[in-house]
This record gives C-alpha cells, sequence and structure tokens, in this order.
C-alpha cells in the first residue's frame, strides 16, 4: 500500500502537503506546489536487524582526508575532501562549476587517486571537449554520461570504489524509487540519499552540482543542503574574471575560508594572492574610496570599500549597499549623525564592496565610515593608507583580531599606512607608519579637515 496522504510538495522548501494551496505555508512562496508520487512505502512491520556498535576510540585504516592539490579548492574543504562525505557545489549557470570539477577530478588522478565524472547535462563528448580545451585531455578521470541513479551506483559498485564521484549535476539525476519528474524536489532528495548512502558504504566522496535559483537558493535542493556534509558555492559577477569558492556550511571545516581563482581562456588559474587582484583596478586619489585590510578565515585581504554620498531628491533617502551588511551600514551612518556632527539624513547612500567580494567582518566599519566621509567631503583619501577597526554605538573604535596579518599584507603590497583602533599600535611595523584612532569623530575630523589636526602617530615615518 502506498501512502498518499502528503503528496503536494513546496519545490522551494520541500515541505509537503495533504492539499494543494496558492501559497506554502511553511515558507511563504507562491505557486511552488507540485503534486508529487509519494516515495514512502509502508513497510509492514519488520524485524530490527542487528548491526555491530563500536568504541569511540577505534581505529580507521585510512587518512581520513584527501587534498586535491589544487590549492583554493582544498583551502576551502578544510584541507581536502573527507572520505565517505558529500559535498554540495552550487552557483549560477556558466559560472564555472563544471570546469572546476573537471580540474579537481584530473588532480585527483594526479595524485593515483581514481576519479569518475557523471555528466547528466552533457555528453561524453562535450566533457571531453572541454578537458580538451583546459588541457587536461590526457588525465585519467572516467567519464560517462548517466542519469539513472541506480545504474550509477551498481556501476561503482563493481570492484574497487573511485575516491571521487562528481554527479553533475543532482537536479538532472533520478531515482527509481520515486515516481516524480526529474527536478522536482522529491526526486531530487531522492536521488540525492541514494548517491549520500552510496558513499558512506564506500568511502567514496560525492561532489553533487546543484543549480541556483534567481534568488540565490540552490535550487529545489534546498532539502539537500541539510542532507549533506558540505555545501560550496561558486560565485562571481558574470563581467569580471574572478570566482570565489566559498563554504557555506561545512562538518568536516570551516566556513569562513574562501578559494579565489580566475577565469581564463584556457580554464580556472588560482589566484594565490587576492589581494592584488582586488585592488588591480582601482581608481588612485578619487574621493569615496577606503581600502580595507580584512581577514576572509585565515587569510588578509584587502579590498577597496567604495562610497558614493549624495544629496537627495526623495523624502526617504535610499541606502543601497552590495557586498556588505545593510544593517552594519546603516548603524556607521546613525554613529556618524549621533557622535560625529556628520550629518547625511539628507543624502542618499551607495556603498559598494569592489570586485563582487561580500564582507562579513565588523572590522569594516572604519573603512566604510572613512569611504562616506570622504565620499561627503570630496576629500579622497591618501592612496596608500588602509583602515581597519570596529565602530561601537557610542563611537568608540574598538581592536580587532589579527591585527599583525592585516598590516604585513598591506605592507607587502606596498601601502605605507594604517588608520587603526588604539590597541594595535603594539603591533607597529617597520617602516610603516599606523595613526591610532580612539573615536570615530577622530577619523571624520581627519579625512573632513584636509587631515588637520594631525593623528597621534606610531612608528614609522611621519608621512606629514
Ligand atoms: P561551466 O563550467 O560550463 O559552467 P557551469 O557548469 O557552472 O554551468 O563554464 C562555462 C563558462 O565558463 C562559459 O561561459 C565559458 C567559460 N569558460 C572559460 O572562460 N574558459 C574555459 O576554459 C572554460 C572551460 C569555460
Ligand atoms: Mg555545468
Amino acid at each position: 500500500m502506498v501512502a498518499r496522504a502528503q503528496n503536494f510538495v513546496c519545490q522551494s522548501c520541500g515541505a509537503a502537503s495533504a492539499r494543494w494551496a496558492g501559497r506554502c505555508d511553511a515558507c511563504g512562496a507562491w505557486n511552488t506546489l507540485v503534486e508529487e508520487g509519494a516515495a514512502t512505502q509502508a513497510r509492514g512491520s519488520r524485524k530490527g536487524r542487528l548491526f555491530v556498535i563500536e568504541p569511540l576510540k577505534g581505529q580507521s585504516l585510512e587518512a581520513p582526508r584527501l587534498a586535491s592539490g589544487v590549492a583554493e579548492f582544498d583551502r576551502v574543504t578544510g584541507g581536502g575532501l573527507v572520505r565517505g562525505s558529500v559535498l554540495l557545489l552550487g552557483g549560477d549557470p556558466g559560472i564555472g562549476k563544471s570546469t572546476l570539477l573537471i580540474e579537481v577530478a584530473a588532480a585527483y588522478t594526479r595524485r593515483g587517486q581514481r576519479a569518475v565524472y557523471i555528466s547528466g547535462e552533457e555528453a561524453v563528448a562535450q566533457v571531453r571537449l572541454r578537458a580538451e580545451r583546459l588541457g587536461l585531455a590526457e588525465a585519467a578521470v572516467e567519464l560517462a554520461a548517466e542519469t539513472a541513479v541506480e545504474d550509477i551506483v551498481a556501476t561503482l559498485s563493481h570492484g574497487k570504489p573511485p575516491q571521487l564521484l562528481v554527479i553533475d549535476s543532482i537536479q538532472t539525476m533520478w531515482t527509481q524509487t520515486v515516481d516524480s519528474a526529474p527536478g522536482t524536489v522529491t526526486q531530487v532528495r531522492g536521488a540525492a540519499g541514494e548517491l549520500i548512502r552510496f558513499a558512506k558504504r564506500s568511502g567514496t566522496s560525492v561532489i553533487l552540482v546543484g543549480h541556483v535559483t534567481k534568488d540565490g537558493q540552490i535550487a529545489g535542493p534546498r532539502v539537500v543542503e541539510h542532507m549533506v556534509d558540505a555545501v560550496l558555492s561558486f560565485e562571481g559577477e558574470g563581467s569580471q574574471q574572478f570566482r570565489i569558492l566559498r563554504a557555506i556550511k561545512n562538518r568536516f571545516g570551516p566556513t569562513d575560508e574562501i578559494g579565489v581563482f580566475e577565469m581564463t581562456g584556457s580554464g580556472l588559474r588560482e589566484v594565490a594572492n587576492p589581494s592584488e587582484l582586488f585592488l588591480s583596478e582601482r581608481e588612485l586619489g578619487s574621493p569615496g574610496t577606503a581600502v580595507f585590510a580584512g581577514i576572509e578565515g585565515t587569510r588578509p585581504l584587502l579590498v577597496e570599500i567604495q562610497a558614493l554620498v549624495a544629496p537627495t531628491s526623495l523624502g526617504t533617502p535610499r541606502r543601497a549597499v552590495v557586498g556588505w551588511d545593510p544593517s552594519r551600514l546603516s548603524m556607521v551612518l546613525a554613529v556618524l549623525e549621533a557622535h560625529c556632527g556628520v550629518r547625511l539624513s539628507g543624502h542618499d547612500v551607495y556603498l559598494n564592496v569592489a570586485g563582487g567580494l561580500r564582507i562579513a567582518e565588523p572590522a569594516a566599519d572604519v573603512a566604510a565610515a572613512a569611504a562616506l566621509v570622504s565620499s561627503l567631503a570630496h576629500a579622497s583619501l591618501p592612496a596608500d593608507a588602509v583602515y581597519f577597526g570596529e565602530v561601537s554605538l557610542s563611537g568608540a573604535v574598538r581592536p580587532v583580531a589579527q591585527t599583525a596579518a592585516r598590516l604585513k599584507e598591506a605592507q607587502k603590497l606596498g601601502f605605507g599606512r594604517a588608520i587603526v583602533p588604539d590597541a594595535a599600535r603594539t603591533e607597529a611595523l617597520q617602516g610603516f607608519a599606523l595613526s591610532t584612532i580612539g573615536t570615530l569623530s577622530e577619523l571624520v575630523a581627519d579625512v573632513a579637515c584636509d587631515r588637520k589636526p594631525p593623528l597621534r602617530r606610531v612608528g614609522g615615518q611621519d608621512a606629514e
């Protein structure tokens, strides 16, 4: 007997309901409920099977992680793929997911591992063509164009299982246990479940490719995000060459690391020093830009923060921000108004993090404030300065972590000074000027009054 009680499934969140409705009760999305065949078979009563319970302090025979040798990929996964783990890679169509994964698969085979690439979207010849273009035609990656999960699992269970299995993409896969169309939530969930069971059983690391919808969700299978061990997203601006690999969830590693790649005519190039890339198109000397010395994961990263402050023609001024948290922008604006005498309520404010990067650190407060005041006052900031520090609601500038790493990166890239919280004075570097600020109003005075009165300076040559 098949349980048919709940067979309308929301294609956005996966919630099931007994009746069709225009709006999903669970997530509020409109027109997403689709009737799907139920997968749950009433199994009748079954006697439990006995299984072995092991002590925690047992020994696992093989190395738990396999690094690919693609450093940016390994960094984001936390040092390589964990055996038997399942990773979901999301990203817009055309961003380079297939390119990245064929390169990673090739890298594994170069290390003597067996890697299988199953494409449900392209024919074997197309995958080959791409590999040729990437100069990987000789790589020992095994290919197939398949969409039936049971066939894939049966084939790979024959003989020694591969170390890596790439499924491109999970939306094209289908399993016989579910009678819905491929691409529906139930199918995707069923197919993913089947592949996850295969991974755990065989020790093969599985990478599932997932498409992303217009609103940035990994399409349909948001449910899959909860089933897999790690979720990575591959991002980038269509017009720009760099691509950022970011961990959204990782059961076996950090989620704050990013990997940076550049899309070239011959595939993805790893970018070992992303600061250079993000600062490469900087317009020196234009008001409203400040360089933020940030940290992404364990790596320092310099990025340009751009602000435009212009008188508004609307009753309610606009606040638009790309790449940063809008509520932090509101907070910095409020502190500028309340404690620094900077009137912004009659101005539209736009803030942008250059290069399509997203920053989550509060340490960007000072850099954002510097860019805003610089734009408002039409006073450009010194081209050789970097900024960082967290701003509190009282207007004080608070210390942030990893000051030394930020300063070293700035010095390495040819910057000569940094505007930093007071506490950072202990980290002064030889030949690098530190201007310490205790409150945001000191920064505002410095920017708006053409850098007078001078800031307290510590170490280095005085640049005045
Ligand atoms: P692809 O990996 O097919 O994207 P996805 O799998 O995420 O849909 O990449 C497609 C894009 O990448 C396409 O616009 C062409 C571009 N590209 C290059 O610029 N250089 C290359 O070497 C390759 C293989 C692709
Ligand atoms: Mg693809």
